[in-house]
């Protein structure tokens, strides 16, 4: 099925289309075998163009049943059409004309899920980025922009549901148990925006007024009987509506807002004009069946969707090039909108931990690429880490750079002038330049430049005087972009002993200082700052100011004052955390070469006091005592890895810490907890974290089961349950009693899909090298599906991406086994299974041997001559 020519894309080839379409009339007949489509273009030459020029359609997989110019049946030579393309000629030079393109399509046989296809009984479509030319040939690139009216049929008892963008304008029955539905969408949008679902689905419904009094009907449609379940997501939607138009002054532009959960999904969700189609993972949630971290995907995923409606929908990005336009700003709005709704500084430090976790490994290995890349094979390999989250970085550095006033001018700039618009991020950041009155032009470097940049601060004291060298480095990576110096926004603080923030004025130095926040533009630069009574603690980039790495070597019982008075929440969490990781990173390696490192009693201390430091809110403290996980310090220690020596390392800590700190855990453990019915707000989060953080310490110390069972047994939501569940499968698998736990688990939620998912994850994600037999078992599970991407993720995705000690087994048969299962997933699924083979990405960190086990998988995949473009993309960059 190898479509690939090898063709690359390139930025610099970009050229806008001859034609123009201007709308699109579409007529779907649903079928249980077949749909047939009918396609009424609108088109038009644009002015300047060869009069001659044919007319070349994109199509993918496509079966064409007739081809009408106006009115008139056209054949061949007048068109010839292949699965891939569709190219009209003699087309009128002048004026507007309308193109009819028939096609007949199997929605049930389409297992890639993208363009039309079939979940469950539910027919739904996916089409960013390349989806729509699955369902008809057309101009399917994002700069072409039009209106659409949609007419579906359908029997009505298969689908007494049909949907599609815009507002709806008619409707009734054909006769025959057949019914229609007429859909019209009057804002001009790219075909990737493109939606249609229908099916027996169950609705929840609401509405929510606009400040400017625009009453909007709201809907969400579940599976049947799982309508209630949507209640918060339908609370989050709301919340992110007004949010907006208070944070952003956007207001929602149609009478009707509609969102669909759906079973098999590549994706989290998609922002289509007024139907946003969602993996049914970020829509379904009740306290029985949903952990507090999948309610906190919900909202966010449900403001990012909703989020997109200005900043992807009625701004989109005139080429898949600039697609952190829309992605890299819309997570900075989500991330926004979270932190605003919740705990800013636990949403920051998740946001820098999910960062350092999937965009510093992507950005230093071979799939690192500039936030706003030049070139591509595969699209759907390019919606990465560094697009969405270093995107968000980027304008988090604008924001930061420019103040939150210029910045939001930039904003309402961006808006007002590139509304209806497919634009590029020149365009973006000429706002900022304009109503910031700044030169953003080395700033810009970072949308260019790959890598992680690494950022060394030294600071000497003398006399009441304290200088701060600054220095930059970005090294030439595997993208082969440029290195020149970049304009890093550093926020930094000097603490005195009592943990306040000194005031003190810089003398002329070599950076500029903003409040603040220092500009480093150039590769190093010093700052002295003069009259200071006593040495300061010093706070560098604070709230994660850049997406860099720091490297301060600043002295230890500094350190470990910060950890504990920094009056910035993010930088007393950054300070334990690296001392934490840095100790193992030592550890790791001195494990590797038959020795030990033993772990600093005053980090312990550290550690174990802010369990208890009542100062702090409660998840925090959960996120203060959590190890950083083995991926984590694999990356740390960044060159011949040795997963064991890391998983020992890590345990020995684990081990210390628990001893040590038995008591003052038991201390918070006992404390009473909140009473009263289950609520999924910041505070009860937050006491459960901190809680089901304290279990794992308690449990090592113990040496018992014996309360991760009472905690399994008490437990009234699933928060507790996975944790307690989680802990006996990774630390007592052997145990009957574990096992009795598992099934009995399986037993409750046999029927339930999601929960299902978690139940294979765990079991595929247990820290043991076995893992990759009980994933081989998992695989044979009946309930096992490949071609449910929930289900593949977490079963192979937990064990590729969730099990660094299995994946990376001495002996090769995790790599062996995951290569075996994305073969079989790429027959299925392409995308997915590229997606998935993203695992490999950090190979060439680990020691030889399991480097060249690695490499012999990869090139066995490689080699294969059926693999998608997608799968093969990345294997072969991943090679590289
Ligand atoms: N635009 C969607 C979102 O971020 C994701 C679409 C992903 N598409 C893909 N081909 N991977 O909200
Ligand atoms: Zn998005």
């Amino acid at each position: 099925m190898r479509n690939d020519d090898g063709q690359v894309i390139r930025l610099e080839d970009y050229r806008p289309t001859d034609f123009a379409v201007h709308h699109v009339d579409l007529v779907f007949r649903l079928g249980s075998e077949t749909t047939e489509i009918e396609a009424r273009l609108t088109l038009e030459r644009r002015a300047g163009t060869d009069p001659a020029a044919p007319l070349v359609l994109d199509g993918d997989d496509l079966t064409l049943t007739g081809v009408w110019l106006g009115d008139e049946a056209l054949a061949p030579p007048r068109f010839d059409a292949t699965p891939d393309r569709l190219t009209l000629r003699e087309l009128p030079a002048a004026g507007r004309f309308q193109v009819t393109i028939a096609t007949r399509l199997d929605p049930a046989g389409n297992t890639q899920l993208m363009g039309l296809y079939r979940s469950g009984g539910v027919w739904c479509t996916q089409c960013e980025a390349e989806g729509f030319r699955r369902i008809t040939y057309f101009l399917d690139r994002p700069d072409v922009l039009a209106t659409y009216r949609v007419r579906v049929e359908a029997d009505r008892a298969a689908a007494p549901v049909l949907l599609s963008n815009g507002n709806p304008q008619d409707a009734g029955d054909l006769g025959g148990g057949r019914h229609f539905a007429v859909w019209d969408d009057p804002h001009p949008k790219p075909s990737y925006l493109f939606a249609l679902v229908a099916g027996d689905l169950d609705v929840l419904t609401d509405r929510f007024v606009t400040a400017s009094g625009r009453d909007v009907a709201l809907a969400i449609y579940t599976e049947t009987g799982l309508s209630a379940r949507a209640a918060y997501a339908m609370d989050a939607l709301k919340r992110s509506m007004r949010w907006d138009e208070a944070r952003f002054g956007r207001e929602y532009d149609l009478d009707i807002f509609n969102i669909v959960a759906i079973s098999d999904f590549n994706m989290g969700a998609m922002e289509n004009k007024g139907l946003n189609v969602f993996n049914h993972k970020y829509v379904l949630l009740d306290p029985d069946t949903a952990t507090d971290g999948d309610y906190a995907g919900v909202e966010t995923v449900i403001a990012h969707e909703y989020f997109h409606n200005w900043t992807g929908n009625r701004i989109t990005c005139r080429d898949w090039f600039q697609l952190c336009l829309k992605e890299g700003l819309t997570v900075y709005r989500d991330q926004e909108f979270s932190a605003d709704e919740r705990s800013a500084a636990v949403k920051r430090i998740a946001s820098v931990h999910g960062l350092k976790a999937q965009q510093f490994p992507e950005d230093q290995g071979p799939l690192q690429h500039p936030v706003r890349p030049t070139r591509y094979r595969e699209i759907n390999n390019f919606y990465t880490a560094t697009v969405y989250e270093k995107g968000a970085e980027l304008v988090r550095m604008i924001a930061t750079i420019l103040g939150a006033e210029r910045f939001r001018a930039g904003m309402d700039l961006y808006f007002a002038r590139h509304d209806g618009d497919a634009a590029t991020m020149e365009d973006f950041l000429a706002c900022f330049e304009e109503a910031g009155g700044i030169d953003l032009s080395q700033f810009a470097l970072w949308y260019h430049q790959a890598g992680t940049p690494t950022l060394t601060v030294r600071e000497r004291f003398e006399d009441g005087r304290l200088t701060l060298g600054l220095e930059q480095d970005l090294q030439r990576g595997a993208a082969g972009t440029g290195t020149q110096p970049m304009h890093i926004p550093v926020r930094f603080g000097l603490v005195s002993e009592g943990g306040a923030d000194l005031v003190a004025e810089p003398a002329a130095g070599g950076a500029e200082i903003d409040g603040d926040v220092i500009h480093l533009t150039t590769p190093s630069a010093e700052i002295v700052f003069e009259g200071l009574a006593e040495r300061p603690l010093v706070s560098v980039l604070r709230g994660f100011s850049a997406p860099v790495t720091l490297r301060f070597e600043q002295r230890q019982e500094d350190r470990l004052r910060l950890a504990r008075l920094d009056p910035d929440a993010f930088s007393r969490w950054r300070a334990l955390t690296d001392l934490v990781g840095e100790h193992l990173r030592n550890a790791s390696i001195a494990r590797a070469a038959g020795e030990s490192a033993a772990f600093d009693a005053r980090i312990v201390d550290a550690i174990i006091a802010s369990a208890e430091d009542e100062r702090l809110e409660p998840a925090l403290r959960a996120q203060m005592i959590a190890m950083p996980g083995e991926a984590e310090i694999a990356r740390l220690v960044g060159q011949n890895v040795d997963p064991e020596a890391v998983h020992e390392a890590r345990e020995a800590a684990l081990t210390t810490l628990a001893r040590r700190g038995e008591a003052t855990f038991a201390r918070v453990h006992e404390a009473p907890a909140a009473t009263g019915p289950f609520s999924p707000d910041a505070a009860a989060v937050g006491r459960r974290a901190l809680r089901n953080a304290l279990l794992l310490p308690l449990s090592i110390a113990s040496g018992s089961p014996d309360l991760a069972h009472a905690a399994f047994a008490a437990s009234d939501n699933m928060t507790d349950r996975l944790a307690a569940l989680t802990l006996l499968a990774h630390r007592f698998a052997t145990e009957a009693r574990t096992r009795s736990a598992l099934d009995a688990f399986f037993e409750r939620y046999e029927r339930d899909a999601l929960v299902i998912d978690k139940w294979f994850t765990l079991q595929a994600t247990a820290p043991v090298p076995e893992a990759v037999e009980a994933a081989e078992r998992l695989i044979g599970h009946p309930l096992f599906q490949l071609a449910n991407p929930n289900r593949a993720r977490a079963v192979i995705g937990g064990l590729a991406t969730g099990n660094q000690r299995a994946f990376n087994r001495a002996d090769g048969a995790g790599y062996r086994w995951v290569a075996d299962q994305l073969v079989a997933l790429d027959r299925l699924n392409p995308q997915t299974a590229a997606r998935l083979a993203t695992a490999f990405r950090s190979w060439r960190s680990f020691e030889p041997r399991r480097q060249s086990l690695a490499m012999e998988a990869l090139r066995s995949l490689a080699a294969r001559p059926d693999l998608s473009r997608d799968l093969a993309d990345i294997v072969e960059r991943t090679l590289a």
